[in-house]
């Protein structure tokens, strides 16, 4: 545990030391998801948190599913939070449309957030596009029912990767404008936990870009379910520039695709950026290269191994998610049936 997240459990003594995250089930999961996302949601498990993990299908469907995608997209997720290492029982693991207080809490916050606030957002700007007047109402409303998924349980804290900073701001703002409308202190203001090497893991193609499940291009990422082959690979043809790595990581300023490599690196090793330096600092690329994807599949090919297998039995992750909705609605029931008494919602 790091000092910033054990001197944040120190700070809402209101609150219950409760963590939250959530990802989509829009694609397969990449090595992004991974690094900058799952591989710490399993690190807060057992460290004096509650934990609660969602797959976010209504946050899915702010853009086009199609219904038997979505379906099996949500099983996959699920399989690969169990394969990395989320345990069922310790944490609470679901499906957030299974709970409706996450609808019903985001609708309060769409009547609490402003307009502005969501035109400002870069992820409605990337995402809607040039053709703003033609994306779904959701997609514009999006960060006030990811605002609702974190506030429902009262969340202390939430893991995310860098993408997600400005949502997280703008959940605190919501929480703040709520207390303050109302008068109360009701709503924790929830601290973003952005940590560790890999919180922006970028295009294998394009240093510029991040990492995604959408891009078009097949190699610009890392999918959790690639084998070992298609893995090296990827790596292989990874973009690079014509030095060799430097020894400290001062040396990697303006080189955005060595960064990338040795960031990925030094999170799959579990060591920091200097460290790894200290180690390769001064070998070729092509010596590198060859390091990286050695690493990469022995820490993945386990888990896509766990995650093929969990698939054979969608019955039995269905189950889980059932369990999971069901100790969650445990927390949320009672905080939305709050909200609703301080905003005069009559039962
Ligand atoms: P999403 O796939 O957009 O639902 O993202 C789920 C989680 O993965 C969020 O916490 C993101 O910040 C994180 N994430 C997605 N892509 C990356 C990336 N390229 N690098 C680091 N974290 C990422
Ligand atoms: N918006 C997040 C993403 O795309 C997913 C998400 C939805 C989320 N609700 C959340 C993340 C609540 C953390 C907490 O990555």
């Amino acid at each position: 545990m790091t000092a910033a997240l054990s001197e944040g459990v120190q700070t809402s003594p209101a609150f219950t030391p409760r963590v939250f995250s959530g990802i989509q089930p829009s694609g397969g999961l990449t090595l992004g998801n991974y690094l900058g996302a799952m591989k710490r949601f399993v690190e807060m498990q057992g460290q004096g948190f509650e934990t609660l993990y969602c797959m976010v299908d209504m946050h899915a469907i702010t853009v086009w599913q199609d219904p038997e995608a979505l379906r099996r997209q949500t099983r996959e997720l699920a399989a690969g939070f169990i394969a990395a290492g989320i345990d069922p029982e310790q944490s609470i693991l679901f499906n957030q449309s299974q709970v409706p207080e996450h609808a019903q809490l985001a609708w309060i916050f769409n009547c609490v957030a402003r307009m502005g606030w969501m035109q400002r957002m870069t992820q409605w700007k990337d995402k809607a596009g040039k053709n703003q007047q033609n994306a779904s109402l959701g997609l514009f409303a999006y960060p006030a029912l990811m605002a609702a998924d974190i506030l429902v349980y009262h969340a202390t804290h939430v893991p995310v990767g860098e993408d997600q900073k400005q949502h997280l701001e703008l959940t605190r703002d919501i929480a703040i404008k709520f207390n303050h409308d109302f008068e109360t202190e009701f709503f924790p203001l929830t601290e973003p936990v952005i940590e560790g090497a890999a919180t922006r893991v970028m295009s294998l193609r394009d240093g510029s870009k991040k990492m995604s499940k959408s891009d078009p291009s097949d190699a610009s990422r890392i999918n959790m379910t690639d084998d070992a082959d298609a893995i090296a690979q990827k790596i292989r043809k990874a973009k690079t520039d014509p030095d060799a790595l430097p020894s400290e990581a001062k040396g990697l300023e303006g080189r955005p695709e060595a960064r990338n490599l040795v960031n990925i690196y030094a999170a799959l090793a579990e060591q920091t950026v200097d460290a790894v330096l200290r180690d390769v600092g001064g070998k070729a690329f092509s010596e590198f290269k060859p390091m990286l994807s050695d690493l990469a599949v022995a820490r993945l090919s386990p888990i896509s191994g766990e995650m093929a297998r969990l698939m054979q039995q969608p019955d039995e992750i269905d189950a889980i998610l059932r369990k999971g909705s069901e100790r969650a609605r445990t927390i949320a029931a009672p905080i939305l049936k709050q909200t609703y008494e301080i905003v005069g919602m009559v039962s």
